[in-house]
C-alpha cells in the first residue's frame, strides 16, 4: 500500500538507490521512473506515498521533473538531491515543489532518514485524513444526523437558561402530557413525540422581556397582554420546521392555553378544533402548575385538590377525556410532581 516513486536517469544509481530506500521500511514498494514521461506514467498509475528524485548528471532535469510532479500531484511529498556545487539549487528546488531536499554527497543513513520522515508524515496524514473522512462520513448518514428530540432538548435547555423555572415546569408538563396520550390509547410513538413535543409548550417565553417574566408581583393587565404573547411566539420558533415532532411542538405552543369552551387565546378555538396535543397539554400543564408553582397563589394544591380542581373544569377549560386520562395515570404523575428537581 505504500510505495516510493523513484525518478534517476542513471539505471546504475536507481539499483544503488532502490537498495537504499528498500532498507527503510520492508513495507514500502519502490518504482523506479528515468524519464519525466515515465515518472508521470508511476504517479498516476501507482499515487506514491513519496517521491524521490535523484539526477546528478543534469540539475535542470531534476527541477522539471519536480515541478512536473508537484503540478500533477501536489499531495505527495518530494524529496530532492541537489548538488553541492549549486547552492541556490535547493531553494530552487523548494520553489518548484520540493518538500525537502539533500546535498550532494549524500550518504545512505541521510537517504533513509529523510525518506522514513516523510513517509511517517504522510501515514500520519493519512490516518487522520481517514479518520475525518470515517467522521464526516458518519455524520452525513442518517442514523447520526441530530434527530429533532435532540433539538428539542437543545431549545428546552436554551429556555431553561433563560427561566429555569420554566424549564423545569416545561419537562415535566412533558412527562405528564405522555401519561396523557398513552391514557388515551395513542400509539407508544405518538406519546413519546408529545412527551418531546410538549416539553417546549412554553418555549416561546424566551421572546419575553426579563421584567415581565420574572415580576415577583402580582400581574397588571398589561403584563398579562405581553405573556399572553408567548403561544405565537413560540409557535413562530418552532413552526418553520419539516421535523413532525418540532411541527407538533408548534401546534403545542400556539393552543395550550386555549379552553374546551372556545375562551381561551389565542385563537378563542373550541373543542375538537383545539388539536388534541394541545389538549392534552393544557391539562398537563394545569396539573404541573397547580401541584408545583405558587402562581399567584399562596400555596400550591395536593394532587387530589388538583385533579378536583381540573374534574370541576372538565367540558370548560379542558377535555373531558384529556381529564379522565389523566386521572386514570394519577399515581405516575404524582411522583412527577413529586420530583421537582
Ligand atoms: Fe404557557
Ligand atoms: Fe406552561
Amino acid at each position: 500500500m505504500w510505495s516510493i516513486l523513484l525518478f534517476c536517469s542513471d539505471s546504475d544509481r536507481c539499483i544503488s538507490l532502490t537498495k537504499i530506500l528498500s532498507a527503510v521500511d520492508r513495507r514500502v514498494s519502490i518504482h523506479n521512473a528515468t524519464s519525466a514521461t515515465q515518472a508521470v506514467d508511476v504517479l498516476d498509475a501507482s499515487a506514491p506515498t513519496l517521491a524521490v528524485v535523484s539526477d546528478p548528471q543534469s540539475a535542470g532535469r531534476s527541477l522539471k521533473v519536480v515541478s512536473i510532479l508537484h503540478q500533477r500531484s501536489p499531495s505527495v511529498p518530494l524529496l530532492v538531491e541537489v548538488p553541492a556545487e549549486h547552492p541556490m539549487f535547493g531553494l530552487q528546488a523548494l520553489l518548484a515543489g520540493a518538500t525537502d531536499f539533500l546535498k550532494q554527497p549524500v550518504a545512505p543513513w541521510e537517504w533513509q532518514q529523510r525518506a522514513r520522515c516523510l513517509l511517517d508524515a504522510q501515514r500520519q496524514k493519512h490516518v487522520i485524513n481517514q479518520a475525518v473522512k470515517s467522521k464526516v462520513h458518519r455524520l452525513l448518514n442518517a442514523e447520526e444526523q441530530l434527530q429533532p428530540e435532540d433539538v428539542a432538548a437543545i431549545l428546552a435547555r436554551a429556555n431553561a437558561f433563560h427561566d429555569e423555572a420554566t424549564g423545569r415546569h416545561e419537562r415535566r408538563t412533558g412527562q405528564i402530557a405522555q401519561l396523557i396520550a398513552e391514557g388515551l390509547g395513542l400509539p407508544n410513538a405518538q406519546c413519546l413525540l408529545i412527551r418531546a413535543a410538549a416539553s417546549l409548550h412554553d418555549i416561546g417565553k424566551i421572546g419575553i422581556p426579563d421584567k415581565v417574566l420574572h415580576k415577583s408581583e402580582q400581574y397588571q393587565p398589561e403584563d398579562r397582554d405581553i405573556m399572553s404573547a408567548h403561544p405565537r411566539i413560540g409557535y413562530d420558533i418552532l413552526k418553520l420546521s419539516a421535523a413532525p415532532m418540532l411541527r407538533i411542538g408548534a401546534k403545542i405552543s400556539l393552543t395550550h392555553h386555549e379552553r374546551y369552551d372556545g375562551g381561551g387565546y389565542p385563537e378563542g378555538l373550541a373543542g375538537g378544533a383545539i388539536p388534541l396535543s394541545g389538549r392534552i397539554v393544557a391539562v398537563a400543564d394545569a396539573f404541573e402548575s397547580l401541584t408545583v408553582r405558587q402562581l399567584y397563589r399562596n400555596s400550591v394544591l395536593s394532587v387530589n385538590e388538583t385533579i378536583l380542581y381540573l374534574d370541576r373544569l372538565r367540558g370548560q377549560h379542558f377535555d373531558p377525556d384529556c381529564v379522565d386520562a389523566l386521572r386514570a395515570k394519577i399515581d405516575a404523575a404524582a411522583r412527577i410532581v413529586s420530583n421537582r428537581a
